[in-house]
Order: C-alpha cells, then structure tokens, then sequence
C-alpha cells in the first residue's frame, strides 16, 4: 500500500476560502432568488488595463511568426522583465536589487508556500496571528508544526506573534530567537502598514539572530502614505536577511491571469547542518530550474506592459478604484453599529470588530442572512482573529455602494 504525506492529515479541514464558498453555497440552494454581495476574498472585479491587454495580443501575435516564436522560456522569467522590475519597483526606491535577483512566477501563494523547499526541518518558525492562511498550511505540509492544539486552533511548534487593536496590528518582535519569519505588508488580512522604525528592528533582529524575514508585500501598490515603506529592502540591511514576494494579482488584476514576482538577493546566505554557509540565491535558482518552467511568454509581456507610461498611469487608476471603494465602505461603516474599523487606507481590506461580541462565523451567517453580503470571518485567518471580520474592497462601485446600503439600513444606531 501507497503511504501519504501524514502531515496533510494535521491540516484543518478546508482552506479558509473554499470553505466560505461552500457554505455560500449552500446558503444559495435554500435561498436561490437572493442577490449576493461577495466582499470576501480579495479577488479583483475590474478588466485588465488596456496596456497589459494590447501586449498580451502582440505576444499572441508573436507566437504565430516563425521569426518570433518562443518555446520555453528562461525558469527564472525573460530578462527584459526582470530588468523593468529591478529598475521600477527597486532601483527607483533606492534599493540595490539587481535583475538576477528577481524571479518571475506564477503567484505569491505558490512562492511563499514553495519557497519552504529550500530551507531545512529544524528552523523555529514566527507568524502573526491572524495571518494569510497559506504561510501556516503550507508549514504544516512540509512537517514543520506539530499537531493542531483544539483548545487554542494553533499548531504546536509554530510561534504565534499576535497583532491586535491594542499592538495596532503589528506584532511585537520576540523574545525568543526564531529562524524564520513571515511578515505582510500592507498586512493581510488587517490592513495595517509597518513604517520605517517598525520594519527596521525586524531588520535589526533579523541580522542579530541570522534569521530569514519572508516578506509579503504583494499589496505595496496600495500605499498612499509618503513614509511608508514599499519595499523591505528600503531598510539598511535587509539584503542580508530577507526575501521578498511581490504580486501583479492585486495592482493589475492578475488573480486570473497569473504573475507575480520573489526577490532573493545574493548576499542572502544560510547553515548547512556541517555550519558551513549556502547561497540562498543558487538554492532558489536550483529549486525553480527544476520544478519551474517559468510564466507563459504572453502573460509575461502583460506584465512587462505593467511598466510602459500608459501602463502606469491605468494600474494607479485601478489601484486607486479600489481604494476608493475602501474609503466608501469605512465612511459608511462609521455611521453604523459597526464602527469599529482599521485597515483599507492602505490597503484594499477592512478589518472590524463584529458587534456585541458575537464571534466570527456568527457574523459570517448573520450578515449573509439578514443583508446577503458575504465576507470573511477573522477567526479564519488564526485565533486572534476572533471577533473580527474582514470587508474585501475589491468589487464593482455598484455593488460596494449597494452593500453599504443595506447595512446602513440593518445597523442603523
Ligand atoms: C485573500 O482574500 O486573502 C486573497 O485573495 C488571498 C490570495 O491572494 O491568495
């Protein structure tokens, strides 16, 4: 008999997503005529930019001219890519990344749960509490946590570092040296940014205790405060100790078309068990050479297009659409019971406190109930979470508005 990886047998029962669809779902079967409202996952509304839309047909065109067809293509991402996002997303911002540096993938989720490939069994592993789901689930795949403790819903051997109202939503940094360090900014789910100082005594712990920051910052286009950093590797030293994942899910609508980006740079380094050192570089490099074969040629011209002066100028329009749409929703939630509400200045998502307590789910079911808006509960992204709710800016102006409505109207004071 066949055995299995037993570690997907510590996983919760579904990731945090499908599970709000299936309930959806069978919310729908009972109440087939209700118009419903989907502010949960953070998945883009808006067409494609115009400028990403035009490369990707001239790329189409390409692939039938002889002179121009391309079969695979580099693992690490075409070069000219590469290059654009070194010089516009870093060199401009003051950060000495080089093209080599970065490479093109298909999807954040993917590079943050891949990139445990290339690290060993034994490091010590820190996340926030709530956190985006995948850094956890992926972990407890590659065997790194222990069981789930039902008491708390924590795995063991996982360092929870809690991010609350009273910590504005940003962790403390330990008191115990840990390897390993997930962190995500514009934060997801809460929505709060990290400044300078904050992001710098991580940098600071980071190169105290040689450990690795796996950075997400796959919302950074949603900044709007000056100060406040894009990158990680805006602070002294994090070329030292962190990796980078950056997305065009959010910025340009990829969620459906797939591309994204991680940066490992070269003077990132780690032990053997012997304690001799490797380049995390070549061991990414080697990873992806072997179970990569790179992003479509296509999508990787719609990208490219990304960086082009009109390209620009309608992500920035997208971009801020949707924090448009953030504003809306936290006016309008102001005026209501549910007044409670952080994030979505910075970032396209909302996070209140649920009424009088009730916990996540409850208020999952109650607004999907009473107004027919579908959201995502706080408990779903670790338990200090609970008693939270996340409102997901991305959707039509329409809809955003028309959801404001009916809670106003269900919430009134
Ligand atoms: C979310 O809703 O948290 C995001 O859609 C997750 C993701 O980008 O995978």
């Amino acid at each position: 008999m066949v055995s299995i990886n037993e570690n997907y047998l510590k996983l919760k029962a579904g990731y945090l997503f499908p599970e709000i669809t299936k309930r959806v779902n069978t919310f729908l079967v009972a109440n087939s005529n209700t118009e419903l409202i989907k502010l949960g996952i953070g998945d883009v509304t808006e067409p494609l930019p115009e400028a990403c839309i035009k490369a990707m047909k001239n790329a189409v065109e390409d692939m039938g001219d002889h002179s121009k067809f391309k079969g695979y293509g580099p693992e690490q991402g075409y070069q000219w890519l590469r290059e654009k996002i070194a010089y516009y997303d870093f060199q401009l911002r003051g950060c000495d990344i080089d093209a080599s540096e970065i490479f093109i993938s298909d999807g954040s989720k993917c590079d943050t749960g891949n990139i445990l490939d290339i690290f060993g069994k034994n490091n010590k592993i820190a996340i926030t509490d709530p956190v985006y789901p995948v850094y956890v689930d992926t972990n407890v795949m590659a065997g790194n946590t222990g069981p789930i403790n039902v008491e708390n819903n924590r795995y063991d051997d996982l360092i929870y570092l809690p991010i609350k109202a009273e910590n504005n939503f940003v962790a403390n940094i330990p008191d115990v040296k840990v390897d390993l360090i997930y962190l995500c900014f514009p934060n997801n789910p809460t929505g709060a940014v990290a400044n300078k100082e904050y992001l710098k005594s991580w940098v600071d712990y980071a190169q105290a205790n040689n450990s690795i920051i796996l950075f997400d910052a796959a919302y950074e286009a949603f900044i709007t405060e000056e100060t406040i950093p894009h990158s990680i590797y805006e602070i002294e030293g994090a070329k030292n100790c962190a990796i980078e994942f950056r997305s065009f899910s959010k910025n340009a609508g990829f969620t459906g078309t797939r591309c994204a980006f991680t940066v490992v740079p070269k003077t990132l380094i780690a032990n053997t068990a012997n304690g001799s050192t490797v380049e995390l570089w070549k061991m990414w490099n080697r990873r992806q050479s072997t179970k990569f074969n790179g992003v479509s040629y296509i999508i990787q011209r719609g990208a490219e297009a990304v960086y082009s002066e009109e390209g620009k100028i309608q992500v920035n329009n997208l971009v801020k659409f949707y924090l448009e749409n953030a504003r809306i929703i936290r006016k309008q939630l102001n005026t209501t019971k549910l007044d409670k509400v952080y994030g979505g200045i910075n970032s396209p998502y909302i996070w209140l406190k649920t009424p009088e307590n009730i916990s996540s789910w409850e208020f999952f079911d109650e607004l999907l109930r009473t107004v027919n808006i579908v959201g995502t509960p706080g408990s779903g992204f670790g338990s200090s979470g609970e008693g939270y709710f996340r409102i997901s800016a991305f959707n039509s102006r329409e809809n955003v508005e028309e959801a404001m409505k009916r809670i106003k109207k269900h919430y009134k004071v």
